[in-house]
């Protein structure tokens, strides 16, 4: 799961934020198909986490900040790509917090670092 993690979902995470701030559209809604295939495909390889079907944990939390990504991209505006990019982040941080890897805080890129890895910021 770490390896997927690490593999196919926050380098996607991160590329989305940066071409958000670019304006590349056409590069977000790349980024973004691709993260929701990489969530598809993490569902299919961990069916269960703490006896709990992923699948359906991974929909119920990036379900509604999915859907106001695409409608922001389509309509190219940076203050509701911005305010859904929130969405997803706080999305990631309730399931870490739900599985018990709180420990794992996500944030949003900043200028100084790519990182979307929020370790030296305050919870
Ligand atoms: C459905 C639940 C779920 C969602 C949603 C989720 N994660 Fe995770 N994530 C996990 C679990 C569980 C782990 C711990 C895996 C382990 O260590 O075995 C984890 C671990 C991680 C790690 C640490 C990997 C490591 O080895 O250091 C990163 C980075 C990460 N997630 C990024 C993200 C990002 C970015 C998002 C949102 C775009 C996200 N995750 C959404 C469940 C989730």
């Amino acid at each position: 799961m770490s390896d997927l993690m690490i593999g196919t979902i926050q380098p996607r995470h991160e590329r989305l934020w940066r071409a958000g701030q670019d304006g590349n559209w056409e590069f977000a809604a790349y980024e973004l198909g691709n993260l929701r295939g990489a969530f598809g495909r993490l569902g299919r390889a961990h069916p269960t986490e703490h006896e709990t079907s992923l699948p359906d944990m991974i929909t119920s939390v990036t379900e509604r900040p999915f859907n106001n990504l695409t409608d922001a991209i389509r309509s190219k505006d940076a203050a509701a790509f911005a305010k859904a990019y929130g969405e997803l982040t706080d999305a990631c941080n309730s399931c870490h917090q739900a599985l018990n890897h709180g420990v794992v805080k996500i944030g949003r890129p900043d200028d100084k670092s790519q990182s979307d890895l929020a370790l030296h910021k305050a919870p």
